[in-house]
């Protein structure tokens, strides 16, 4: 007989697991800096347009895939397309959507691990000179066993906790998280907006300014905007579908994606409080820096400000927490697909797959010493840089057109099974109506294709 689909012990668990998936360095890393790099609040409010035009009734469309089938990606086209078609194969590219996101991810969650023990150790100290701290980070980057070891850790820990069920070690563990985080994130927050001179830089996060948008570009811009609102909300690969899964009928699924949309936004709302007053009031307002931003210019912040010791390992263990729940829950969907795929036991699911995400992460490592010739998007670009392009700017956008289609059309799932099983149960209602019907089913894929493509002809023409 076939044993019984586990699924989550309450509703806070599945909001609190679906949050903690979505948030993570989208939130923490990815956010601030490209906020830094598109010029601050005027990039933000296009940012939250598009979580609530296009994440949100995507979000919708994967939990509904994930509850009316009962299964994670690899096999909920199956249980849903018209019988005859081929819906099903674009499992494949949703699920190497999810290794290779992870091929990339375990790296920072392991540098942001190395630099909270760093904090521990006391190696950033007050009256460190900028360059000294900037080395720091060069530094770790040119030591390739280091970050493999970091690495190795993450990835351990994470199937660890996954081994233990969905109940016992998911949900009790990044529950706990969650809280964690949440509430450390708004103490840092209070502590860096009152920081003498960090006006200047709420002011820039805050109030928009679109001539430095232009000045960025403005379809890097949007084009930026896109790859973020999906990447940060997690959709596209099914890494959310699966949470659908495990859940009842009894709330609509709207209402609990707001939820979860409002949790995401407001931990990455509450990492620019904390990055920006403390740049302009530590650093000159320097935030343009890129993806180094948290790991040169925050030591260097926190380097001058009393205690920065404490606030630098409280930091980097609330950042180390938001991005391994995500490793957790998209290490689920792994096991889930390995034995959905094969039926194999999950101790064995999780033993293979540990090994070959291990492995799969070493291009990633590697490319910042060992193979930093491999330049794949231009000189200076890295291996990281370019398995990130391919999830964020490609796999996570296009994945999720391939649910939107899936969903509106009589060809697929279809409009009228999508929205019966969106609005069960009580909670906010998907609106259905003709408007509605027509944005959601050519609106939203046409603007996204747009984007898609201004955005490529302005990076590679
Ligand atoms: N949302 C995650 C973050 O912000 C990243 C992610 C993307 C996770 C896609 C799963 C799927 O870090």
């Amino acid at each position: 007989m076939e044993k019984k689909r586990e699924t989550f012990a309450s509703r806070i668990g599945f909001i609190l697991i679906s949050a903690g998936c979505a948030i993570g360095l989208g939130n923490v890393w990815r956010f601030p800096y490209i906020v830094g790099q598109y010029g601050g609040a005027a990039f933000v409010l296009v940012y939250l347009m598009f979580l609530v035009v296009f994440g949100l009734p995507i979000m919708v469309m994967e939990f509904a895939n994930g509850r009316a089938s009962q299964k994670s990606v690899a096999l909920s086209y199956e249980a849903l397309e018209p019988k005859g078609s081929k819906w099903h194969l674009a499992k494949w590219f949703h699920i190497a959507g999810d290794y290779i996101l992870m091929m990339y991810y375990t790296t920072i969650a392991g540098w942001l691990l190395y630099y909270f023990v760093k904090f521990l150790r006391g190696d950033f100290h007050p009256g460190m000179t900028a360059e000294a701290s900037g080395a720091e980070f060069n530094n770790m980057l040119a030591n390739p066993v280091l970050m493999v070891v970091f690495m190795l850790i993450v990835v351990a820990l994470c199937f660890f906790i996954c081994s233990r069920g969905l109940q016992a070690g998911v949900e009790s563990i990044s529950k706990k998280m969650m809280v964690c985080l949440m509430v450390l994130m708004v103490v840092i927050a209070i502590n860096s907006c009152l920081l003498p001179g960090g006006k200047a830089g709420l002011e820039f996060y805050l109030k928009p300014d679109f001539s430095r948008m232009k000045e960025a570009g403005v379809f890097n811009a949007l084009y930026a905007a896109l790859g973020q609102s999906f990447f940060t909300l997690s959709i596209g690969i099914g890494a959310m579908s699966i949470f659908g899964s495990y859940i009842g009928k009894e709330r609509r699924l709207a209402g609990e994606s707001i939820n979860i949309m409002v949790l995401d936004t407001f931990v990455a709302f509450t990492a620019g409080l904390i990055i920006f007053p403390a740049c302009f009031a530590y650093n000159g307002g320097e935030t343009g820096q890129g993806p180094s931003l948290i790991f040169v210019t925050l030591p260097n912040v926190f380097n001058n400000m009393p205690f920065g010791r404490v606030w630098g390992a409280l930091f980097f263990i609330f950042m180390s927490f938001a991005a391994l729940t995500t490793v957790i829950a998209v290490f689920q969907n792994i096991i889930a697909f390995a034995t959905d795929l094969t039926g194999c036991s999950v101790k064995k699911a999780v033993w293979l797959n540990g090994l070959a995400i291990g492995v799969l992460s070493l291009p990633a490592v590697l490319g910042y010493n060992v193979l930093s010739g491999i330049q794949p998007l231009g000189a200076g670009s890295t291996i990281l840089d370019f398995e990130d392009f391919i999830v964020s700017n490609n796999i996570l956008p296009i994945g999720s057109l391939i649910f939107l289609f899936f969903c509106t059309r009589k060809w697929g799932w279809g409009w009228e099974n999508f929205a019966k099983e969106a609005n069960q149960g009580k909670g906010l209602r998907f609106p259905t109506g003709k408007l509605a019907k027509f944005y959601v089913c050519y609106g939203i894929p046409l603007i996204i294709l747009i984007i898609l493509v201004m955005g490529y002809v302005e990076k590679f023409l």
